[in-house]
C-alpha cells in the first residue's frame, strides 16, 4: 500500500517564496492596473554579461560540432572550472583547497537542501533565526526536526541561535551542542555578515565539539569591508570542520542559468573516523548527471579578466541599489540593518505592526512587495526584508512611495 513519506506531511504550508508569489498573483489578478514593484524574493534583474554572453554562445557552437560535442558531464565537474575556481576564489586568498574538493552543482539552494542527506538523521542542527527556510524545511523532509511547536513557532528538535539587533545579529554559542551548524554569511535575510574572528570562533568551536558547520557563501560577492571573510577557509582549522555553498546566481546572474558549487574538504571525517568527501561524491555520482558543459563554461567565463570586471559592475549596479534603499529608509524615519555587505535590507516594521501585516499594508497602498521577516523564523517577526536586485529604476521609485505612506 502506497504511502508517503510523513515527514513531508509536517510541513508547514508551501515553501515561503512560492506562498508570496501566490498571494501578490492573486492581488495582481484582483487589480490589473497596479503597478507591482517586486522587492520580494533575492532574484537578479540585470542581463547577463557579454562576456558570459560569448562563452554561452560559443560552448553551443561545439555542440552542434561531431568533434566538440559532449554528452554527460563529469559529475562531480569539468576540471577546467574546478581549477579556475581554485585559483580564483581559494589561492588568491591562502586558502587550501584542492580542485578534487570542490564539486560543480546546478547550484547552492539545491546543495545546501541536499547536504544533509549525507549525515546520520540522529544528527542535531542548528540555525541562526531568522534562517534561509531551505536548511529548516530540508532537514523537516528528513525526519531530523521534530514536531512543531505553535507557541515558539519552532521545531522541537532544532536548536534556533537568535540573530537580534540585541546581539548585532551574531549568533551566540548555544546551550545545546549540536552536530550540524548553519551558518550563512553574508546573511539572507539580515544582511548582515560575521567578521573574521567572529567566523574564526564558530570554526574552533566546531572543531572542538567534533561539529561541522555548513557554511553558505552565496553572496560573498557583496562584501565591502576588509575584516569580512569570502570564504570560511580563511579561517585556521576550517578543512577539518567546514563545508562551503556557493553560487553564480548573485554575483554573475546565473539565476536562470543555474550552477554553484560546494566544497568538502577531505579532512572532514565523522565521529569514526569515516570521511566525508567520498559520501558526497557518492551521492552526486548517483543522483547528479553533472552541471551542463555550456554553463561550465559560462562558469570559467566569469573568471577571465573581463568576466570579472563586468561582474564587478553587476555587483557595484545592485549595491548603488542598497544604498538607495537604505539612506530612503533612513530618512523615513525607519531602522534598517544590512545591505553594507550583502543585497538584502532588514527593517523594523513600523508602528508595531506585525511582519505579515506590513507586507500587506505595503502591497496594498504602494504596491511594493517585500519578504516577511517571520517567514525566516520567529526572531525576524517585527521585520521585513527588502532586495536590492531590483532596477534603479523601481528601487528609487519604491523608496518614493514607501516614504509618501
Ligand atoms: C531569497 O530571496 O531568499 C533567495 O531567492 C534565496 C535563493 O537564492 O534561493
Amino acid at each position: 500500500m502506497l504511502r508517503v513519506n510523513p515527514n513531508y506531511l509536517k510541513l508547514r504550508g508551501s515553501y515561503l517564496f512560492s506562498n508570496i508569489a501566490k498571494k501578490v498573483n492573486e492581488y495582481s489578478a484582483n487589480h490589473p492596473d497596479a503597478q507591482i514593484i517586486r522587492l520580494g524574493i533575492g532574484d537578479v534583474t540585470q542581463p547577463l554579461t557579454p562576456t558570459v554572453i560569448k562563452a554561452l554562445h560559443d560552448a553551443t557552437d561545439e555542440m552542434a560540432d561531431k568533434n566538440t560535442f559532449r554528452g554527460y558531464a563529469p559529475d562531480l565537474g569539468y576540471d577546467f572550472l574546478r581549477n579556475t575556481i581554485v585559483e580564483h576564489e581559494y589561492k588568491s586568498r591562502g586558502c587550501e583547497i584542492a580542485a578534487d574538493e570542490i564539486f560543480i552543482s546546478d547550484g547552492a539552494k539545491s546543495d545546501s537542501g541536499n547536504i544533509q542527506e549525507i549525515f546520520s538523521s540522529e544528527c542535531k542542527i542548528a540555525v541562526t533565526d531568522p534562517v534561509y527556510p531551505v536548511y529548516v524545511d530540508s532537514n523537516v523532509m528528513a525526519g531530523r526536526a521534530g514536531e512543531f511547536v505553535e507557541q515558539k513557532e519552532q521545531w522541537s528538535n532544532i536548536i534556533y541561535m537568535p540573530c537580534t539587533e540585541e546581539n548585532g545579529f551574531t549568533p551566540a554559542f548555544p546551550e545545546e551542542v549540536p552536530d550540524i551548524i548553519y551558518i550563512c554569511s553574508p546573511n539572507n535575510p539580515t544582511g548582515t555578515a560575521l567578521k573574521k574572528d567572529a567566523l574564526q570562533k564558530w570554526v574552533d568551536y566546531a572543531n572542538e565539539h567534533k561539529a561541522v558547520i555548513l557554511f553558505d557563501a552565496a553572496y560573498e560577492a557583496y562584501i565591502s569591508e576588509d575584516d569580512v571573510p569570502h570564504s570560511i577557509y580563511e579561517c585556521e582549522g576550517a578543512r577539518s570542520c567546514a563545508i562551503e555553498m556557493r553560487s553564480f546566481s548573485k554575483n554573475a546572474g546565473f539565476t536562470g542559468v543555474r550552477l554553484g558549487y560546494t566544497v568538502v574538504p577531505k579532512d572532514i571525517k565523522d565521529v569514526d573516523g569515516n570521511q566525508v568527501h567520498p559520501m558526497w561524491a557518492r551521492r552526486h555520482g548517483t543522483k547528479f548527471n553533472g552541471a551542463p558543459y555550456i554553463q561550465q563554461r559560462a562558469g570559467e567565463a566569469v573568471y577571465s579578466a573581463e568576466g570579472q570586471k563586468e561582474i564587478r559592475g553587476l555587483v557595484n549596479y545592485y549595491m548603488e541599489n542598497a544604498k538607495i534603499i537604505r539612506e530612503g529608509l533612513k530618512d523615513a524615519g525607519y531602522t534598517v540593518y544590512g545591505g553594507v555587505n550583502a543585497p538584502y535590507i532588514w527593517l523594523k516594521t513600523p508602528d508595531n505592526m506585525t511582519s505579515w501585516q506590513f507586507f500587506d499594508h505595503l502591497l496594498e497602498t504602494v504596491n511594493i512587495v517585500g519578504t516577511p521577516g517571520s517567514g525566516f523564523g520567529p526572531s525576524g517577526e517585527g521585520f521585513f526584508r527588502l532586495t536590492a536586485f531590483g532596477s534603479h529604476e523601481n528601487t528609487k521609485a519604491a523608496i518614493e512611495r514607501i516614504k509618501h505612506i
